[in-house]
């Protein structure tokens, strides 16, 4: 299957990169993130600000983001790029998966799954994703972050061993408050 849909101005489309590059552009996020949010609370602004470094890092992240558990199902969250879809169902597509079985997915071609179910196509020119599960401290399920390319074949065990690592640093080890205001408990 071919993606068709025109994408904004703003956005690009994916641009693979070797291992060693990959390596090296995870180290400095990592680093950036660290330095940025290792003293910050506030859930929204974890979010925001993990998904623009990223993305500004990582030049196949054409979509990063979060889908919040809320009621039992998913909605989304912080995230750059086109427009996501709003809910999910634990039952549906990968990110339902990951919240499922509480595991990472990583998918080389998100074509091959089946569409509306195994696969939800918020944008068609998405060819590969991964997908992780978020926990707080006491390990419950607040969210799940997703990333998609716009190319086959995107993601890894690199990915998912710094994306592990990130997510656990910022949401599991150092405190969370969730919200917006400082005093807002969702
Ligand atoms: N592809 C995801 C849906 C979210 S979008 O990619 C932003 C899925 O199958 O769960």
């Amino acid at each position: 299957m071919s993606a068709t849909a025109e994408m904004p101005y703003f956005i690009n489309p994916s641009k693979n990169l070797s291992k060693e590059e990959k390596l090296e552009a995870y180290e400095m996020a990592e680093m950036a993130i660290n330095a940025n949010l290792d003293e910050a609370q506030l859930m929204v602004m974890k979010m925001s600000t993990i998904n623009c470094i990223l993305k500004t890092y990582l030049p196949y992240y054409y979509w990063v983001g979060f889908y919040l558990v809320h009621k039992e199902a998913l909605v989304v969250g912080p995230y750059q790029g086109t427009l996501g879809c709003l809910h999910i169902d634990f039952s549906r597509g990968v990110c339902g998966k990951a919240a499922r079985e509480q595991k990472t997915q990583l998918v080389n071609d998100v074509h091959a799954l089946a569409q509306g179910k195994d696969h939800i196509a918020c944008d068609p020119n998405s060819q590969s994703e991964i997908v992780l599960p978020v926990f707080d401290k006491n390990k419950n399920l607040i969210a799940v972050f997703d990333v998609d390319s716009s190319l086959k074949n995107s993601f890894d065990e690199i990915d998912q061993e710094f994306l592990e690592r990130i997510l656990k640093r910022h949401f599991e080890e150092r405190a969370l408050q969730k919200g917006i205001c400082a005093n807002e408990v969702v």
